[in-house]
């Protein structure tokens, strides 16, 4: 039997820097949900389809290819996947703020949850897997062997998000960055479909005050606890 480590938070707790470090640590897959959410609405965008068009959106993500991978050598750049979109590297294009904000609109659509929650199900059947996002802990693994809901101050948060998205060259301000993050988690908590929820079963991990090794730590031992009783 597999093991699967499932991880939900809001936007920037710091889900995909942690992730990445475990699954390196274990030997896991790491798996980028919000990527695919990402991947949908940077189609939207490019296909001039609108953000609330349901079957249309279903669609393009229905007939996209979307692949993740480890980066490979001299595909390291700070990226912690490598996103690929009908073969082509997306792995930056889908980290803009319009993306971001495109990617939670998408993320309220029933039908469009339905088809990339299936894809994200097939991935990790038969593979150990550490996958975060948003519904891992319920609805893509409800069974997952470890369930982690990482959370952070709104300050905190907002303060990682800027850093990275300056890194990138984008041009925005810190009262921004704050701003477009409660928007998107306000619309991923108050969603009719799958809102970001905390699950009895969950150990929550507040990263505000923890340094990225703190809780990659964390979180390595207690899956290593499970994996010595499975
Ligand atoms: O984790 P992220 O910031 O890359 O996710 C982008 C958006 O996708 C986020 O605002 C909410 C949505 N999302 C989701 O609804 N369910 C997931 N499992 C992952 C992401």
């Amino acid at each position: 039997m597999p093991f699967h480590i499932a991880i939900d938070g809001p936007v920037a707790a710091g889900k995909g820097t942690i992730s990445r470090l475990v699954a390196e640590r274990l030997g896991f897959l790491y798996v980028d949900t919000g990527a695919m959410y990402r991947m949908t609405a940077f189609l939207a965008i490019k296909n001039k389809v609108k953000l609330n068009d349901e079957e249309g959106l279903a669609k393009l993500a229905a007939s996209a290819k979307m692949e993740m991978r480890t980066p490979t050598e001299d595909e390291k750049d700070g990226r912690l996947s490598t996103i690929l979109l009908d073969g082509e590297d997306v792995s930056w294009k889908i980290r803009t703020e319009k993306v971001s904000l495109g990617a939670s609109s998408v993320a309220k659509l029933a039908k469009v949850r339905q088809l990339l929650v299936k894809k994200q199900q097939e991935i990790a059947e038969g593979q150990d897997v550490i996958m975060e996002g948003r519904d891992i802990t319920y609805r893509v693994l409800p069974h997952a062997d470890l369930k982690i809901f990482l959370t952070g101050s709104d300050v905190v948060r907002a303060k990682r998000r800027l850093t990275q998205l300056l890194t990138k060259g984008e041009d925005v301000s810190f009262n921004q960055v704050l701003s477009d993050l409660a928007t998107r988690d306000e619309q991923d908590m108050t969603r009719e479909t799958d809102p970001l929820t905390i699950v009895p079963d969950a150990v929550v991990i507040d990263t505000s005050d923890l340094s990225i090794q703190q809780v990659v730590d964390l979180i390595v031992n207690k899956a290593n606890i499970l994996l010595e009783n499975k």
